[in-house]
C-alpha cells in the first residue's frame, strides 16, 4: 500500500512540529521536518562562509548538499557529510539567516522535489508519513490525503516559543519573542502565504486548544482517510 501522507503547514510558533512529532508517533508513522532542510543548508552556508546574496553558489549549497534527514518522531537526526547537526541548526544565528536562504527559489525547487520524494517513501514504507512545513499542502504536496493548516494568536505562539526555549515569562522575554515571531512572519510571507488555508486545507486555530486536543483531532482526521 502506498501509505498515508499528511501536510501540515503553520507560521513559527504555531506547535505545528510538536503536534507533527505526536501524531507520527501515535500512528506508528514518520516524519518530515521540512524547515530541517532549509536550516542544514543554512548551516553549511555560514559555516562554508557562501555569501547568502550569492543566488547561484547558494542553490549550488542545496543541489551538492549530503543530507540525511531522520524520519523516525523519536529523535529524529539531521547529518550533513557524516557531522550530526541536528541541535545545532537550533541556534540563533540559523534562525535569523535561514529566511534569505528560503526565499532563493532555486532553493526552494531543489528542496521541494527532495521533500515530495521523502514524504513519499516514508508514507510507503512507515504506513503514515507526517510533513511540516510552510508550503507542504500548497506545493511539495497538493494532493497529501489530509491537508492541515495549524494558526494560532500571536500572543500564544510568543508563549509557546518562549516555553519551547525555556524562557521565563517576562515582559522582556514577551518583547524579544514578539520580534522574532513577527519578524519571521515577515520574512517567511515572501516565502508562501501560509497565513491563510489553500482550497481543501482544513484550517485548525490552536489558540484555545491544549496539545492533547489538537492531536485527539487530528488522529480523528487520519482515522477517516486511512
Ligand atoms: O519550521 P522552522 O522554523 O524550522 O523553519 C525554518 C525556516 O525555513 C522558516 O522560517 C522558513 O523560512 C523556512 N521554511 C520554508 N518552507 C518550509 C519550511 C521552512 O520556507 N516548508
Amino acid at each position: 500500500a502506498p501509505g498515508v501522507s499528511v501536510a501540515i503547514d503553520g507560521p513559527a510558533g504555531s506547535g505545528k512540529s510538536t503536534i507533527a512529532r505526536l501524531l507520527a508517533e501515535a500512528t506508528g508513522g514518520g516524519i518530515l521536518d521540512t524547515g530541517a532542510m532549509y536550516r542544514a543548508v543554512t548551516w553549511v552556508c555560514l559555516a562554508d562562509e557562501v555569501d547568502l546574496d550569492d543566488q547561484d553558489a547558494v542553490a549550488h549549497v542545496a543541489r551538492e548538499i549530503d543530507l540525511e534527514l531522520g524520519t523516525d518522531p523519536n529523535g529524529a537526526s539531521v547529518v550533513v557529510s557524516g557531522e550530526d547537526i541536528t541541535a545545532a541548526i537550533r541556534a540563533q544565528t540559523i534562525t535569523e539567516a535561514v529566511s534569505a536562504v528560503a526565499t532563493n527559489t532555486q532553493v526552494r525547487t531543489i528542496l521541494q522535489r527532495r521533500q515530495r520524494e521523502i514524504l513519499l517513501a516514508t508514507a510507503a514504507q512507515r504506513g503514515v508519513c507526517v510533513a511540516e512545513g510552510r508550503d507542504i499542502t500548497t506545493v511539495v504536496a497538493p494532493d497529501a490525503d489530509l491537508r492541515i493548516l495549524l494558526t494560532a494568536s500571536p500572543d500564544a505562539r510568543m508563549a509557546r516559543r518562549a516555553a519551547e526555549l525555556d524562557l521565563e515569562d517576562t515582559e522582556e522575554t514577551r518583547a524579544a519573542m514578539r520580534d522574532q515571531v513577527l519578524r519571521r512572519d515577515r520574512d517567511d510571507s515572501t516565502v508562501s502565504e501560509f497565513l491563510v488555508p489553500a482550497d481543501g486545507v482544513i484550517a485548525l486555530d490552536t489558540t484555545e486548544l491544549s496539545v492533547d486536543e489538537v492531536l485527539t483531532h487530528l488522529l480523528k482526521l487520519v482515522e477517516k482517510v486511512r
